[in-house]
């Protein structure tokens, strides 16, 4: 699997690090917030390792809702329009949301769940991306909180896949193009 990349991009150590300050940055950004908390909405399913990792990290009265995606189909590195696949599984009306998702590429993805947010009235919705290629992000989809902004290379590993694979690896890592074919 490590030899079906290219490089390390961001290594395990540094990701950690960052979601420590991420989480520092939200939780600030949240003090006070009246007795029932927020609501963070993940979008599956390649953020659930960030979440996983995130939601430990933040001491805030917190209730946890899914919604599925998706825009890439199958063996292909190029977004096809964002569908949701499974709705939202928590009711937001009134809710203070944070939205999370592992990488802002076309803004596609963000933008659907973003509307779908708000069309289930949601009091206010924040979003926090581990990753985002800020040459492709949209100006009108916006990220509050930012992990890493890096260059437009098909990255994998910490929950991001190509074709569902590579989930597992530990570190963010650039795939081989030669991959994008034979991993399917
Ligand atoms: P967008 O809708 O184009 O912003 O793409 C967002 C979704 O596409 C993300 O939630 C990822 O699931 C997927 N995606 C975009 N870029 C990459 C990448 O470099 N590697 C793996 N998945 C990606
Ligand atoms: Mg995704």
């Amino acid at each position: 699997m490590l030899s079906d990349l290219e490089r390390i991009l961001i290594p395990r150590e540094q990701i950690i690090r960052r979601v420590k300050e991420l989480a520092c940055q939200i939780a600030r950004t949240y003090e006070g917030q009246e007795d029932d908390g927020i609501t963070i909405v993940t979008i599956l399913s390649g953020s659930f390792i960030f979440l996983a990792d995130l939601m430990r990290e933040l001491p805030l009265k917190m209730k946890i809702g899914l919604i599925a995606v998706s825009s890439y189909r199958g063996a292909t590195t190029t977004p096809c329009g964002a569908r949701i696949e499974r709705d939202l599984d928590v009711d937001v009306a009134g809710r203070h949301v944070l939205l999370v998702d592992d990488i802002l590429d076309t803004g596609g993805t963000l933008r659907l769940v973003r509307q779908r947010l708000a069309a289930c009235g949601a009091r206010s919705i924040r979003t926090c991306v581990l990753l985002r290629k800020p040459t492709k992000a949209p100006p009108d989809v916006p990220a509050e909180f930012v992990g890493f902004d890096i260059a437009d290379d098909f990255v994998v590993g910490y929950g991001l896949d190509y074709n569902d694979y590579y989930r597992n690896l530990p570190d963010i890592g650039v795939l081989r193009p030669e991959c994008y074919k034979s991993a399917s």
